[in-house]
């Protein structure tokens, strides 16, 4: 007899029993969505007053006009207007395993069958610690010393998390650099961060920031010079008020631009004879290129006091070495995350792991190569739509149609996604299409029909 009654419960075979009926019910219902398809057309009146109700409660349009029904079959996505696409964009690169993934559902049942929905700062169960573990244990892999790991819901609050640990090791330092055209999130504080002036039109400046020069692609050494000279001359001006510089590594919202090992090992460097924290912003990288963390990538392990990850890790969270461990009290929140959030992130972890994602050979790196591929092949035959350069790294592809043009660029977005592939927008001038695919999840097969109606939404646009 197991001693605790928590034990009892999940030893119960009707559990299993029970998992089991859910996961086959689920694996027939997914039958049917097993391609894209175009939208029912008597369900579209029914949609679209949804989208506008929704619009309107929400106080402006989503994104885009995706409602979904509640289930997918990995990267396939079935919406409530009956159209089934591929989504190529993930919820901007959160859903790692894709959709309705049996592993998840069953990471979702222990969730539900946790005492508490929420798991927070005074009341946590023994998988938030394990998920913490694991986080830790993977950022470590390659010698990096980050020993401890906060746990928090959102993006924005790992970065705030992480902005208030390298402000208390620093203090009186009240300034922070980061990078022209990254993104950092969208709190007040994020926000003076973030450089896109849309994102913080009508607020008060809350952070005092300096901006750096990012690599330009085929520059390094000058840019390594710039970066440096920028980084220098801001330090000096500002003697003693700089903290920390915060890296986007490979800058998502900014148009998918790629730093490179050499270029950030020798800024990073130069930040640590300065005496600044270096802190890596993984929002958007974490899951993404050969190892589990894009710093690994780039063999940056002995360079890095802090990162932040989200997104694919389902729960945020804030990584920091011993010398950043803060004093008690200035970190703390109600939520850490839900429980089923907290299951979910343990499973993506694992699945990444002995999926065969990371390494050079690895999912992310070839599923990038086949996006390559196909996407030189349809620049070739269409050399005036489709550009030559592939942006970003590992799984966040970028590429450019119409040279860039936000008219022809958004036109194309939106075809595609009729046709039956969700992709987003990046950068501004010029403005990118991307793709996070799911690769965990994918078949090679769903590169060569995904860029297929690509290349349709692309003759499409023309022949508009
Ligand atoms: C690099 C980066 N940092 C921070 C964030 C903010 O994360 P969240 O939207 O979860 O607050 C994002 C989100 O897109 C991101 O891509």
């Amino acid at each position: 007899m197991p001693d605790l009654a928590a034990q009892q419960l999940h030893a119960d075979p009707r559990l299993a029993q029970a998992r089991q009926l859910i996961v086959d019910s689920l694996a027939d219902a997914q039958q049917s969505i097993d391609r894209p398809r175009t939208a029912d057309p008597d369900k579209a009146h029914a949609y679209q007053q949804q989208l506008d109700a929704f619009a309107k409660l929400r106080g402006g349009a989503l994104p885009i006009p995706y409602l979904g029904s509640g289930l997918g079959n990995g990267p396939l996505v079935e919406l409530l207007d009956g159209s089934v696409k591929y989504d190529m964009i993930c919820g901007i690169g959160v859903h790692g395993l894709g959709h309705s993934d049996s592993g998840l559902i069953n990471a979702g049942l222990d969730g539900a069958l946790a005492d508490a929905v929420m798991q927070g700062n005074l009341q946590q169960n023994s998988e938030s610690k394990t998920l913490c573990d694991d986080l830790v244990e993977r950022a470590c892999r390659q010698g990096a010393k980050l020993a401890h790991c906060f746990l928090t819901t959102s993006g924005s609050m790992a970065n705030d998390n992480a902005l208030k640990i390298i402000f208390q090791k620093h203090a009186p330092a009240d300034r922070i650099m980061a990078f022209g055209k990254c993104f950092s999130g969208r709190t007040l504080a994020m926000a003076s961060v973030t450089d896109k002036a849309a994102y913080r039109d009508g607020l008060p400046e809350t952070v005092k920031v300096g901006y750096l020069p990012f690599l330009k692609a085929g520059e390094v050494g000058k840019s390594i010079d710039s970066t440096i000279k920028h980084l220098d001359n801001h330090v000096a001006r500002y003697a003693g008020r700089v903290a920390g510089v915060m890296f986007e590594m490979i800058q998502g919202e900014g148009g998918y631009n790629a730093g490179n090992a050499e270029y950030f090992t020798a800024v990073m460097s130069r930040c640590k004879e300065l005496g600044l924290a270096v802190w890596v912003d993984e929002i958007q990288s974490f899951g993404r290129t050969s190892a589990p963390f894009a710093f690994q990538h780039y063999g940056l392990d002995d360079l890095i006091d802090v990162v932040s990850v989200g997104k694919m890790t389902q729960v945020c969270a804030t990584l920091f070495t011993s010398d950043y461990n803060p004093r008690p009290g200035l970190i703390s929140q109600t939520f850490t995350g839900a429980s089923s959030q907290i299951f979910a992130a343990r499973e993506v972890l694992q699945r990444l792991d002995e999926g065969g994602v990371f390494g050079t050979v690895g999912l992310n790196m070839t599923y990038r190569q086949r996006f390559a591929e196909e996407l030189q092949a349809i620049h070739q035959r269409h050399p005036d739509k489709l550009g030559p350069s592939l942006f970003g790294e590992g799984t966040m592809i970028g590429f450019e149609v119409y040279d860039g043009d936000a008219g022809r660029t958004k036109a194309v977005m939106n075809r595609l996604y009729d046709l039956g592939v969700i992709a987003f927008l990046c950068g501004g001038d010029p403005l990118r299409l991307r793709f996070l695919p799911p690769v965990a999840v994918m078949q090679p097969g769903d590169v060569q029909a995904v860029c297929s109606l690509l290349e349709q939404a692309l003759m499409d646009t023309t022949a508009a």
